[in-house]
């Protein structure tokens, strides 16, 4: 029977890219870097042998889409913010079977959901990004999971559910990874540059550090009941999708455990991120 062994939510903020490969920007992604190696080490302790990645960049405007390739690998540079990160190589297995079974789960519950195996068919940075320090040995395998902009919460919740019975029904130990941000607005154009390390808007920030006490203090149900406004009111990554397939891998408000802060909150070029372990049960 398979299992959930490690569920997270991360950052893949481009900045860690330029904190390991550009000189003036070194040491600026500490905090996230270490946060990144410490989930890659507990995901390896736990035996996965498979990164499930909830991508919030790769947008999909319909249903359900899984990468099912046997092998990821190229060279990346992100099209949203190529003067961060550029000439990214990576090279990883794929997990077809499991992926297919995640497909089928999720058409099972009613979606238009594809699996793709189309050669051209690349990675995108939040998936390579928290591989790149989690997975560094490239020695367990990688499903990217597409996020839908226009899916509901509750469309969110009801793809993870589905994901999780498929994922028992496997032999499969995966580590779950919605990788996106918490609060994402970005700063205006003139401010930028200074906003590399902090959070636009008191507000968002406030709201980003009750959001990670809840999780701390696992009151799930009340987050899991704000989670919709949170997603509009503090302009959530594609809508904080990637945090309603988590949740309902989880149980949804059924779940009864906590997070754990790894490392701390932080801003990045006016969003809120932070890197954070969700207790399984025993
Ligand atoms: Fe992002």
């Amino acid at each position: 029977m398979g299992e959930i062994v490690l569920a997270a939510k991360n950052t893949h903020v481009p900045s860690i890219w330029m904190d390991l490969t550009m000189e003036k920007f070194r040491g600026i992604r500490k905090n996230a870097i270490d946060g990144l190696r410490e989930l890659g080490r507990r995901a390896h302790a736990q035996g996965a042998d498979t990164f499930v990645v909830l991508d919030v960049h790769w947008i999909v405007n319909q249903g359900f889409h899984v990468n099912a390739k046997a092998r990821h690998e190229g060279t990346f540079t992100s099209h949203e913010l190529p003067h961060m990160l550029s000439g990214m190589d990576y090279g990883y297995d794929g997990d077809p079977e499991l992926a297919h079974a995640l497909r089928d789960a999720v058409a099972g519950a009613g979606f238009a959901a594809m699996a793709h195996e189309t050669p051209h068919l690349g990675c995108e940075y939040a998936t390579l990004i928290p591989m790149h320090l989690m997975n560094e040995a490239a020695d367990i395998r990688v499903v990217p999971v597409a996020a839908n902009q226009f899916a509901s919460i509750e469309e969110g919740r009801a793809m993870g559910a589905a994901m999780a019975e498929a994922i028992k029904a496997s032999d499969r130990k995966v580590a779950l990874l919605a990788s996106g941000s918490l609060s994402h607005q970005f700063w205006p154009n003139a401010v930028s540059q200074q906003g590399l390390t902090s959070v636009n808007t008191e507000f968002n920030r406030q709201v980003d550090l009750r959001v990670l006490d809840l999780w701390q203090e696992g009151q799930i149900p009340e987050f899991l009941a704000m989670l919709p406004e949170y997603a509009e009111r503090c302009h959530g990554e594609c809508k904080m999708i990637d945090t309603a397939m988590l949740f309902g891998a989880l149980g949804w408000d059924d779940y009864q455990g906590k997070g754990e802060l790894i490392g701390e909150y932080f801003g990045a070029s006016g969003t809120g991120q932070a890197n954070v372990d969700f207790s399984l049960p025993a």
